[in-house]
């Protein structure tokens, strides 16, 4: 990300946008813009999916209202394109969801790059390339930015905001101020190998496959031990206020160590952040301080932790975990 002086006007309520590739996300990302007054121009270079877009797109939009004219109004909104000099025509913004195939998107930007004026932001949906190697054929790079959907999309509420060494920060501004436009919550990171979401769920799943292939855990027990203690307090509070309401930053740094020394993997060694912590006594909620500050007493943050987890624990408990699902 560069400092570099970015002006863009804010996103324009009821602009337009145009969504490149209708496939399974472009159909969802054109149907929420909609919903959210922007007038959608949805381009692909392949006419069925385009003539198929109403059909699949009225399932997601049944999500947004159980209202059948709001919903006919939500898909008028958006216009079918096969031509993307005509799609790109007074657009604020496109956003790119073409195949995750590089010479594809590289395809698309050159183009992008080519039609649009200087002032109309360039956003790829890409789940894993880099907008670096994005970008390879594209002069005004101070545009383009990721803005990456996690599925369903239209459901869940974050978004990735990537950015690469050549993205003005002023850009990942706008990015968040759009996503906000759509009552989404834009997440910023750098572009790198499964950028934030992934890295961090990956780093689980790779455990777990491990645990599988070794044959140490079972599939039940596995989805039963994440989804009654450590997913409703993620779900809750995130990583990091779990970390301090829940244990010592000394005790998770002697965790780390241990694992470090059983294993030798050096990825459990216990990081930088987490060392400087414990030096400073930063140690969680019952000091206080810790990844945040607390201004309540140890016995008072507890008590509305245990509340809440309570609360959540209760509703989740009462639900079969497949239940609504046919599953053996
Ligand atoms: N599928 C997911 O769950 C998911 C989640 C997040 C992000 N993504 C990312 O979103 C992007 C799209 O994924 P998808 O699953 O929707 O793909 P998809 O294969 O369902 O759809 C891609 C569409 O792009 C169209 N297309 C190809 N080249 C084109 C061109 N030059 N001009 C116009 N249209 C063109 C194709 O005809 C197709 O309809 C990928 O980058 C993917 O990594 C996917």
């Amino acid at each position: 990300m560069t400092e570099q002086d970015f002006h863009l006007a804010p996103p324009p309520p009821g602009g337009r946008i145009c969504v490149v590739g209708a496939g399974f996300m472009g159909c969802v990302i054109a149907s929420l813009y909609a919903r959210y007054g922007y007038e959608v121009a949805l381009c692909d270079a392949n006419a069925e999916m385009l003539d198929s877009f109403a059909t699949r797109a009225r399932p997601i939009a049944a999500t947004f209202s159980n209202d059948g004219a709001e919903v006919a109004h939500i898909l008028d909104r958006v216009t079918l394109e096969t031509s993307l000099a005509a799609a790109v025509e007074g657009v604020f913004m496109v956003h790119e969801a073409v195949q995750e195939v590089l010479e594809t998107k590289q395809e698309v930007f050159a183009d992008l790059d080519r039609l649009c004026p200087a002032e109309v932001v360039l956003a790829t949906n890409t789940s894993s390339l880099l907008l670096s190697d994005i970008v390879l054929r594209v002069e005004d790079k101070a545009r383009v930015l990721g803005i990456h959907y996690i599925t369903p999309g239209h459901i869940i509420p974050v978004i990735e905001i990537i950015h690469a060494d050549f993205t003005p920060a002023g850009l990942v501004a706008w990015g968040r101020a759009f996503v906000d436009s759509i009552d989404h919550v834009g997440v910023a990171c750098p572009e790198r190998p499964g950028f934030l979401i992934n890295k961090i769920q990956f780093a689980m799943l790779t455990e777990i496959y491990r645990l599988m292939d070794e044959g140490l855990a079972s599939r039940d027990d596995i989805d039963a031990a994440v989804r009654l203690s450590i997913g409703p307090r993620l779900a809750l509070w995130g990583p990091l206020l779990t970390e301090d309401l829940i244990v010592p930053k000394s005790t998770a740094l002697a965790v780390t160590d241990s694992l470090h020394r059983q294993t030798g993997d050096e990825n459990y060694k216990g990081r930088k952040v987490l060392r400087t912590l414990v030096e400073k006594n930063h140690l969680g909620a019952m000091t206080g301080q810790g990844w945040y500050r607390f201004h309540d007493a140890p016995d008072a943050v507890v008590q509305e932790r245990d509340r809440q987890l309570t609360d959540l624990l209760a509703w989740l408990r009462d639900r079969d975990p497949v239940g609504g699902f046919r599953l053996d």
